[in-house]
């Protein structure tokens, strides 16, 4: 499936109709998702054939890619049900049957659930905007959750904090790509819609 195919299938996945704030509710755009999951899949041979998590998944637009790509089998993960219904209708309209979701909250799994449980994880975590360290826990969480990878979107701001964290766990990190995300403006104070943010597309390898 070529990028452009990608892209415009994801453009018909449905996102949420009420965005809760507090949980960062913002989807991923098709060509932000299409991009990720294309390099994911022709650069690195992380989705064909694997089992893919999706933490944060929200209505669905990694794991519905990623299972158009090809995956083994892909499990989203969210504490919201109501974005999980959507979830599941994207998935019953794109007639993919290698998809599932699990309603949880990422910050209360015990921690010897789901160990290595998937090959790949696949995320676009809250950044830690409402809740601080949010982004820790999920990125925390997707490192002893994946047996080979994780890819996830993080603030450019908190780079070095990552890398020394990566070091800290003794994962190896690569930064793919820089990308200018917007952000939906979720403060009264905000006077624009959107805010662009610069966003690392981050690679750990657990190999
Ligand atoms: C930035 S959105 C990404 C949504 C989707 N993955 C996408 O790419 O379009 C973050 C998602 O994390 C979920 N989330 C926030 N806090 C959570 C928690 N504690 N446990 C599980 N999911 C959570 C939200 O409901 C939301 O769907």
């Amino acid at each position: 499936m070529k990028l452009k195919e990608l892209e415009s299938c994801l453009q018909n996945v449905d996102v949420f109709e009420s965005p809760k704030l507090l949980l960062e509710q913002y989807p991923t755009r098709p060509h932000i998702a299409a991009c990720m999951l294309y390099t994911i899949h022709n650069t690195f041979n992380d989705i064909e054939g694997k089992v893919v998590g999706d933490l944060g998944c929200g209505c669905g637009v990694l794991s519905i890619g990623a299972a158009m790509l090809g995956a083994g089998f892909c499990l989203g993960f969210d504490i919201d049900e109501d974005a999980l219904e959507i979830f599941k209708t994207n998935a019953e309209e794109f007639e993919l049957a290698n998809i599932d979701m699990l309603q949880c909250d990422i910050c209360s799994l015990p921690t010897n659930c789901l160990v290595k449980c998937v090959d790949t994880v696949i995320m676009n975590p809250p950044f830690g905007t409402k809740h601080k360290g949010m982004d820790m826990i999920f990125l925390r969480t997707a490192l002893q959750m994946a047996r080979s990878s994780v890819y996830s979107l993080h603030k450019t701001s908190t780079r070095e904090h990552i890398k020394k964290k990566a070091a800290e766990w003794k994962v190896k990190i690569e930064i793919i790509a820089e990308l200018r995300y917007d952000l939906p403006a979720s403060y009264k104070f905000h006077k624009k819609k959107s805010v662009d943010i610069e966003v690392d597309f981050i690679r750990f390898s657990l190999d």
